[in-house]
C-alpha cells in the first residue's frame, strides 16, 4: 500500500468504541429491619445451640481452632422463623429482579450457625448444590475478620496484565473482593461463588470476641 492510500485513511481514529458487561458475579448486600432485637434474640439461640451440641460439625470451620459448627436444618426450627422470613422475602426481591419464574421461588434448602472464636477462621468452599448462599452477620467484635469472595474466572486470576501504579484498579479488573462484617448485614451470593474467612482477630475475651453468624442456601423449587 502506497503512502497516499495510508494518509487517505485519515488519523486511524475509531468511530465506535464501547465496552459492556456479560457474566457478571452478584454480591447481594441487604440491611436488615429490626436489627438490634432480632441479633439479641438470634445470639441466644446461637449459643444455647452451642450448649446443646457443643461438638458440632466440622465444614469450612476449624474446629481445632475453636470455630463451632451448629447442624444444617436450622431453618425446620420455629423459632429461626424471624430470620428465616427476611430471608425468604431476600430471595424473593432477588427472584423479581432476575425475572426468575413467578411460579417458582427461592426456598432456604439448609440452614446453620457458626462461630468463629478469636485466632479462627474458614477456608474457602463454595456451597454445591443450590442457587444462591448467603450469610446473616449476628455479633460482629472489631477485627472479627473479613469474607473473602473471588474470581471463579481462574483464567482472569492467572494471567493479571500490569495496572497503573498507585492507582486503585477498576472494578472490572478486581480478582477478589472482601466485605468487613457488620451485625444487621445480609450478603446473598451464588453458590458457585469461592468465599473464604479471614481469622478472627478481636482482642476482646469470652462471648464478647466471638464472630456469629447464621449461613443459609437457597434454591428455586415450585
Ligand atoms: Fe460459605
Amino acid at each position: 500500500m502506497s503512502g497516499v492510500e495510508l494518509n487517505a485513511l485519515g488519523d486511524m481514529s475509531v468511530d465506535g468504541f464501547s465496552g459492556e458487561l456479560y457474566f457478571p458475579t452478584i454480591v447481594f448486600n441487604i440491611a436488615v429491619s429490626g436489627k438490634e432485637a432480632l441479633n439479641d434474640y438470634l445470639l441466644e439461640l446461637i449459643y444455647a445451640e452451642r450448649e446443646r451440641d457443643q461438638k458440632g460439625i466440622e465444614r469450612s470451620n476449624f474446629r481445632k481452632l475453636g470455630s463451632w459448627h451448629s447442624h444444617n436444618n436450622l431453618h425446620l426450627e420455629e423459632a429461626y422463623k424471624p430470620l428465616s422470613d427476611r430471608v425468604h422475602q431476600a430471595g424473593r426481591r432477588i427472584s423479581r429482579q432476575l425475572g426468575y419464574h413467578p411460579d417458582k421461588h427461592l426456598q432456604i434448602g439448609t440452614m446453620w450457625s457458626i462461630i468463629n472464636a478469636p485466632g479462627s477462621s474458614n477456608k474457602s468452599h463454595i456451597h454445591p448444590g443450590s442457587h444462591w448462599s448467603g450469610v446473616y452477620y449476628v455479633h460482629t467484635p472489631e477485627s472479627a475478620g473479613d469474607i473473602e469472595f473471588t474470581d471463579p474466572r481462574t483464567s482472569h486470576v492467572m494471567n493479571q496484565p500490569s495496572f497503573e501504579p498507585r492507582k486503585q484498579r477498576s472494578k472490572e479488573n478486581w480478582t477478589k473482593v472482601r466485605f468487613t462484617p457488620k451485625a444487621g448485614k445480609m450478603l446473598i451470593f451464588p453458590s458457585w461463588l469461592y468465599h473464604s474467612v479471614d481469622p478472627n482477630m478481636s482482642d476482646k475475651t469470652g462471648k464478647d470476641g466471638e464472630r456469629a453468624i447464621i449461613s443459609f442456601n437457597l434454591s428455586q423449587v415450585g
